[in-house]
């Protein structure tokens, strides 16, 4: 699955094309089961140990980010933003509608990647798709970074957090989507706005997740 029309073809064989529950603007080729697809996508590679398909589902911190840029569209509009970690491309997605004037979208899962573009064109937007890491260098000049879901695992927690703090010291409006994950920070975030996401139990162990969308100071 170099090839990025393999990765495409894999992505529409193996998902259907849905509208998050908090977000019914947006449509995003997404999994019913995380196990099936996470045994496909190594099938398919050839290979083991690869990452879970973070990808194919609206993550409750993502969705309640989109949910409050498409509410909010003067948080976003006409401005640069970048969607960290985009899985799916949700919040990316989301403030591309809302008017953004540029919208980027970067992760380190390729197979996500070329997720974020089947997901814009489903959704009527153009995101500029970034392939490099860039957690791996200083944060660049967007007016909004929006990061949905990163708390959930220590090492990316240790690797994003610092990284939004900078960008947000650097002027950026940064806005972290979280449903209480063990790695969420204790101190420096701003509560702007609460959900209750619909949530898939097979992911989350209830069907609805109360979920924060968090300004970084
Ligand atoms: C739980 S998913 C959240 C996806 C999306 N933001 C949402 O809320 O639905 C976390 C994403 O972080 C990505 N990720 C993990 N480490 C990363 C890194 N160092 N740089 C960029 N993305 C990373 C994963 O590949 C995954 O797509």
């Amino acid at each position: 699955m170099r090839d990025p029309a393999d990765a495409a073809a894999f992505i529409r064989a193996n998902t259907t094309p849905v509208h998050p529950p908090l977000v019914p603007e947006i449509a995003l080729y997404t999994a019913d089961q995380i196990t099936p697809l996470w045994q496909a996508t190594q099938d398919a590679l050839d290979m083991a140990g690869v990452e879970p398909p973070f990808w194919a589902f609206a993550w409750a911190g993502g969705q309640a980010v989109a949910r409050y840029v498409l509410d909010a569209p003067e948080t976003v509009a006409g401005k640069r933003v970048l969607d960290i970690c985009a899985g799916s491309g949700l919040c990316g997605i989301a403030a591309a509608k809302a008017g953004a004037a540029h919208v980027s979208a970067a992760d380190i899962d390729p197979l996500s990647l070329t997720a974020v573009g089947l997901n814009a064109e489903a959704s009527g937007v153009v995101l500029d798709i970034r392939t490099d890491d860039l957690l791996a260098r200083p944060p660049g000049p967007w007016d909004v970074v929006l990061a949905g879901d990163v708390c959930y695992e220590r090492a990316l927690a240790d690797a994003v957090l610092p990284w939004l703090r900078e960008a947000a010291s650097n002027g950026a409006l940064v806005l972290l989507g979280d449903p209480g994950r063990s790695y969420l920070p204790a101190s420096g975030l701003e509560r702007v706005a609460e959900y209750d996401v619909p949530t898939a139990t097979e992911l989350e162990s209830a069907d609805v997740k109360h979920t924060v969308v968090w300004r970084v100071g």
